[in-house]
Order: structure tokens, then C-alpha cells, then sequence
């Protein structure tokens, strides 16, 4: 039987990738990931380990991605391990956070072919780190989103907020309102990492690669 392993990569600092992650990258026989114009974040973390091994980079559309794309992308998947050997499907952060891996998983579930994931250091926990702002302390709730509503502050002693491009004024306005600290990591663990808590340095900036993370000021 064919196996497909589904790695997280973590944030980006190569010292941050797990054993495992090093050891089933080693053992996969072809290697996958997303193509963004020829290269993706999680190759370039996972580099050393990749010596001459096959690289397939899967095209998704720009925009919306629809359910024939995973289905495509699954039956690549497929086709390019050897029988009997593995595969592994690198991502940013960890495979189960907002990942297109998610979605492919979906539809390898109708196609004989094993599957395990391997997590990695996702990028609200390295951020986290970064800041030194806890998470949840006991009896806290913490959210995670990528669509932002005021309404969230309601239930959240802290928040992070994924895929940052948009709305940012709105964001931090509606913090700022609510009585939450904040601050912008952009590239969490990279040598070009940054940590913005200026308003206008934050609103200025337009890197994909960033988050929001917010804290309750009374805590
Ligand atoms: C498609 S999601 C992938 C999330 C990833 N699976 C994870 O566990 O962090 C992409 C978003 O993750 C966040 N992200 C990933 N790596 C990051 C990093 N090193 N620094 C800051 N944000 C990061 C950004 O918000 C980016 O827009």
C-alpha cells in the first residue's frame, strides 16, 4: 500500500522542524507541496532534508479553490508515489491549521492509500513565544480565526487572527475599543522576522506572512 505522510514544517526557523518530521521527510521516497510561483515556504524550511529526492509542486487557482482541485490533486498524489513507498505533503505551521492539506486528506479518503500526519510548531504558538503573551492562563479561552468579528471579543481572554492582509484598521480599532494589547508578527522566526505594536506601522505593512495576537489588558 501507498502512504502519505502530511507534515507540518513549523513557522519557518529550520531549528524548529521536529525529528519526526525530519525523519519521515527523509524516508518518503517523492515530496509534495503547494506551488506558489515555483517555491513554497515549508521546501525552503524543509531543505536540507530534501537532497535530490522528487519535488511535484501542485497548482491550486488563484481565488477560490474548488472541490476538482483537492480531487486533481489527490489523484497527483497518488499517481507519483511508487507502490509500496511513501510520500510526504509538506505545510507551513502544522498540517491541521488552516491547510490545504485538510482538504486534500478529504478526497485521499476515497483513494486506497494510507495517511498520517505529523505535527508541526504552528505559527500562533511560535508567535506566542516570540511575544512571551500566554495563550490561556487556567479557566482562559483562546481563538483562533481567520475572519475576524467583534463579537468574538466577547468569549476571548486572547485571539489570534490568521491571514491578516485585510481589515486591519477595523482589527485593531475593535481591539482597541475592547480593551486588548496587541502585536503584529510578521514572519515569526525568520532571519526578516518583525514584531510591530505601532498602529501605523501595523496598517502599513502587507505581508501575508503575519498575524495579529491579542491579549485581554486585564490579564
Ligand atoms: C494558510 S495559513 C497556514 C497556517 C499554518 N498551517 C499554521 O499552522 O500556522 C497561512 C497564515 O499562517 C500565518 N503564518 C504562517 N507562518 C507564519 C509565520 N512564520 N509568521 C507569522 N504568521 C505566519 C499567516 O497568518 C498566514 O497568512
Amino acid at each position: 500500500m501507498k502512504k502519505l505522510y502530511g507534515i507540518g514544517t513549523g513557522p519557518g526557523d529550520k531549528e524548529l522542524l521536529t525529528l519526526k518530521a525530519v525523519k519521515t521527510i527523509k524516508e518518503a521516497s517523492v515530496i509534495f507541496a503547494p506551488n506558489n510561483k515555483g517555491k513554497n515556504i515549508a521546501l525552503d524550511t524543509a531543505e536540507d532534508y530534501l537532497h535530490n529526492k522528487k519535488v511535484v509542486l501542485i497548482d491550486f487557482p488563484m481565488g477560490k479553490v474548488e472541490k476538482e482541485d483537492y480531487i486533481k490533486a489527490a489523484e497527483i498524489i497518488y499517481n507519483e508515489i511508487p507502490e509500496g513507498e511513501c510520500g510526504a505533503f509538506l505545510t507551513i505551521g502544522d498540517p491541521m491549521v488552516y491547510s490545504t492539506f485538510i482538504y486534500i486528506v478529504e478526497e485521499l479518503e476515497n483513494i486506497k492509500i494510507d495517511v498520517e500526519i505529523v505535527s508541526g510548531i504552528p505559527s500562533f504558538v511560535a508567535s506566542a513565544a516570540r511575544t512571551k503573551t500566554p495563550l490561556t492562563v487556567k479557566g482562559d479561552t483562546f481563538i483562533l480565526c481567520d475572519e475576524f468579528k467583534e463579537e468574538l471579543l466577547n468569549y476571548a481572554d486572547s485571539i489570534c487572527i490568521l491571514k491578516t492582509l485585510k481589515n486591519k484598521e477595523n482589527i485593531l480599532n475593535t481591539f482597541e475599543n475592547n480593551d486588548f494589547k496587541y502585536n503584529y508578527i510578521k514572519r515569526c522566526t525568520w532571519n526578516e522576522e518583525k514584531v510591530l505594536s505601532e498602529r501605523k506601522d501595523i496598517i502599513k505593512d502587507s505581508d501575508y506572512i503575519s498575524l495579529i495576537l491579542g491579549r485581554k489588558t486585564s490579564k
